[in-house]
């Protein structure tokens, strides 16, 4: 286990995953569990998480998001969807297009960090076909898909990126 300053420096991406290790159930329930504690416009976690383990439905993700096989090879996808609609019942228009897409990826952001605080492997994508992914879950019209976040554990040794300097991102006023 990391304390969470190991986990936040050490987490990267891996798009590799041992095939035959399944995710535990229990460390998925924690992952979630964490996702949902995230921070939310008026507490009303304005979006919805799929998690994706049948192989069939891991495909057609990866049939929406082309060049990214990866996807259809990781044991699970969790994929965040905004709920604009939930949002906008109480905040309106800023509900919809601001909270809700910033309500789901904080929750992703936070379930990213469980993964690696579990000693699992991630990456995050972004790059995707929106109506296929709803095709392939399912989901309403009105939700969006935002990221998928592949899960398992890691089969290839990632590297930590460099990141950008500090004082190139930050203004001390
Ligand atoms: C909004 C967003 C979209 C991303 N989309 C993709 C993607 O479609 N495919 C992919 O392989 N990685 C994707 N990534 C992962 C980034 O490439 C990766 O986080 C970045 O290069 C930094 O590397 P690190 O995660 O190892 O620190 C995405 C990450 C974010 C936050």
């Amino acid at each position: 286990m990391w304390d969470f300053f190991e986990t936040v420096r050490l987490r990267h991406s891996i798009r590799k995953y041992q095939p035959d290790m399944e995710v535990e159930e229990e460390k998925l329930n924690a992952i979630l569990e964490a996702a949902c504690t995230a921070p939310s416009a008026g507490d009303l976690q304005a979006y919805h998480i799929s998690v994706v383990r049948n192989p069939r439905i891991r495909q057609a993700l990866s049939d929406a998001a082309p060049g990214q096989q990866f996807i259809a090879t990781a044991p699970v996808a969790l994929v965040f969807s905004a709920d604009p609609v939930r949002s906008a019942e109480q905040f309106g228009e800023r509900g919809a297009n601001i909270y809700a897409l910033q309500d789901t990826t904080i929750a992703a952001a936070y379930a990213q960090l469980a993964v690696a605080a579990a000693g699992l492997a991630s990456v995050w994508v972004g790059e995707f076909d929106e109506q296929g992914i709803r095709d392939a879950l399912g989901l309403d019209a009105d939700q969006i898909p935002l990221s998928i976040l592949c899960i398992g554990y890691a089969a290839e040794v990632g590297g930590l990126s460099p990141h950008r300097r500090l004082d190139d991102i930050v203004t001390w006023l």
